[in-house]
């Protein structure tokens, strides 16, 4: 009464197991978000994001050349401006946070690939990821409007040496709007990572004390999507791949892990996925009591993202794994 089959049978010793595994985790896979605040020598613990800091253009800078050193590829920035008002002046000032930082950041590390968010919502009044009518308390966010301040945004982060543009709003038509706007300029080598299926989460919470971009009233969920929904992730993503995106996002990544598999057999883009604020800070508290082993964790949680179709991975993360994978 022998099995006829035995899987084990490849699962004997750390070699064989090796050589069967399907897919690999690298670092070169890896992007890391850096929050850019204004002033110098500023390095504030964001608490609810234990390890994660608001960083003065300055300490970006050396954040940069540690996170390259570590063989990841690129980081991510977003802002938190002086000021916030109606148009988002911080998000496609010349002088705004984020520019700052990515002129810094390029000169100091050429190498190093810098992605631009780009949205509004760190600085609307507001916290809404797009304009409203001055005066609207009801956070009824305009779309058209919306898209010339991100052309705007994009382009003005484009001059400051941006690599990657990757605008996160869920307005109807942005990528086409950006790539327009891009272009026009004479970015036609700029690519577009389009957070194209974004969805309406809780897990953004911490997020938003990192960014200070909580919306003052009603919340985002006449732009960002719903979470019983997949086949309307579909729609979005081929809207943006005729808009022109070249890489496209699911977002959260956890909870989204079929979205991302989906997402990966409908386009033959790269997909990244975003291993969100509220799924690292889940980790971290469990962690810090000592309740799971973090390092078993987040790398089985990363591998995760590649099995179900990931090709790229934005996370809190990202400076721990490069370290546990070069051990
Ligand atoms: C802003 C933006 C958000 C995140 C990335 N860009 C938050 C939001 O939509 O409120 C979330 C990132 C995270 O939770 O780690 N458009
Ligand atoms: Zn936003």
């Amino acid at each position: 009464m022998f099995p006829t089959h035995r899987p084990r049978r490849l699962r004997q010793t750390p070699q064989l197991r090796r050589m069967v595994s399907e897919n690999t985790l690298s670092t070169a896979d890896l992007i890391y978000p850096l929050f850019a605040v204004p002033g110098e020598g500023v390095a504030q613990e964001v608490k609810s994001m234990p390890g994660v800091y608001q960083l003065s253009v300055d300490k970006i800078v050396a954040e940069a050349k540690e996170v390259y050193g570590l063989g990841i590829p690129a980081i991510i920035l977003f802002g938190i401006p002086d000021v916030k008002d109606n148009e988002a002046t911080g998000a496609w000032h010349d002088c705004g946070i984020v520019q700052k930082a990515a002129t810094a950041v390029k000169a100091a590390i050429p190498d190093l690939i810098v992605i631009a968010d780009t949205c509004l919502c760190e600085y609307t009044s507001h916290g809404h990821c797009g304009y409203l009518q001055t005066g609207d308390l009801t956070g009824r966010v305009l779309n058209d409007p919306t898209l010339e301040l991100l052309q705007k945004t994009a382009v003005s982060q484009a001059q400051a040496g941006v690599d990657i543009i990757a605008p996160s709003g869920m307005m109807d038509g942005f990528v086409q709007a950006i790539r327009q706007g891009l272009d026009g300029a004479g970015f036609t080598e700029i690519p577009i990572l389009s957070y194209a299926a974004k969805y309406a989460s809780a897990y953004y919470g911490p997020f938003r004390d990192a960014a200070e971009s909580t919306p003052q009233f009603g919340d985002r969920r006449t732009y960002q999507m719903d979470p019983a929904n997949s086949r309307e992730a579909l729609k979005e993503i081929e809207l943006d791949i005729a808009e022109g995106a070249d890489m496209l996002m699911v977002k959260p990544a956890l909870a989204y892990m079929d979205v991302i598999w989906q997402v990966k057999q409908a386009s033959n883009l790269p997909v990244a996925a975003y291993n969100v604020s509220g799924e690292y800070s889940m980790v971290k508290a469990a962690a810090l009591n000592g309740w799971i082993d973090e390092r078993k964790v987040v790398l089985e949680t990363l591998i995760s993202f590649k099995r179900a179709g990931a090709d790229l991975i934005l996370t809190y993360h990202a400076k721990d794994a490069a370290r546990w994978l070069q051990e």
